[in-house]
């Protein structure tokens, strides 16, 4: 199969407002209650919980999905899947350096689209959502136990100390390059000298899209009128 179907196939995924569906479904247009984002929490937020959950996870599988499938398919083709991927790593030694850079760039890439998707997706005028719970797929996909651990962690801390769904976020966001360095390190990566530049530019570029999606939120924060978890609706 061509890298540019799974690539493409990846971003018109990504790009399904399962938000605004869902809001919609209620009889709710999200964009004009809350915070007017389409992501989980703010559907949570007006919706309810169980929709708002039911969204993170079709969120979360936008990324994880075409992510886990560009690795499979990269492998069956014969070009070398993300060595990061623990359940795939047996067949890192039969590829040639380039070949496995190749596959890492177009798997990596493929996770990027879906995020692009979801955050400018063009069904709702390219004005989508800030990619958390897609870009949360997407890493958990490519570093399992590193995205597990460290973001759910570092997300968890920040939300309880906090309050700000936005916080949390952002944090985790910030933590996803050295979620990467980690998930490197842990396979040996760095050790060997093969460090993962592809994942690493990766990293920060999630990094940098995610704090730029919540720059409302980052005024909000600044003016002290973001809305905090368990306080009344602004
Ligand atoms: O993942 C989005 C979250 O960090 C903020 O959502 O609706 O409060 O802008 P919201």
């Amino acid at each position: 199969m061509p890298s540019w179907i799974i690539l493409i196939a990846s971003f018109l995924l990504g790009s399904i407002p399962f938000g605004l569906i869902i809001a919609k479904s209620k009889g709710i247009n999200i964009r004009e209650h809350g915070s007017g984002n389409i992501g989980a929490t703010n559907v949570l937020r007006v919706v309810g919980k169980k929709y708002g959950i039911s969204c993170f996870i079709l969120d979360f599988f936008k990324g994880f999905t075409p992510t886990v499938i560009a690795a499979a398919v990269f492998l069956i083709e014969g070009e070398q899947p993300l060595i990061a991927i623990p359940a795939l790593e047996s067949f890192a030694t039969t590829y040639t350096a380039d070949q496995r850079s190749l596959a890492q760039t177009l798997i990596i890439l493929t996770g990027l689209l879906s995020i692009l998707g979801h955050n400018y997706s063009p069904w709702v005028g390219f004005k989508g959502g800030k990619g958390i719970a897609t870009s949360a797929g997407v890493l958990v996909g490519l570093l399992p136990w590193p995205a597990i651990t460290i973001l759910v962690l570092v997300w968890v801390i920040l939300f309880f100390t906090t309050k700000y769904v936005s916080v949390a976020s952002i944090g985790a966001a910030i933590s996803v390059p050295i979620v990467c360095i980690y998930g490197s390190y842990a396979h040996g990566k760095i050790a060997d000298g093969t460090w993962n530049i592809p994942l690493f530019i990766f990293a920060l570029v999630i990094a940098a899209l995610a704090t730029w999606r919540h720059k409302s939120n980052i005024q909000n924060l600044i003016n002290g009128t973001e809305h905090r978890f368990g306080s009344k609706k602004k």
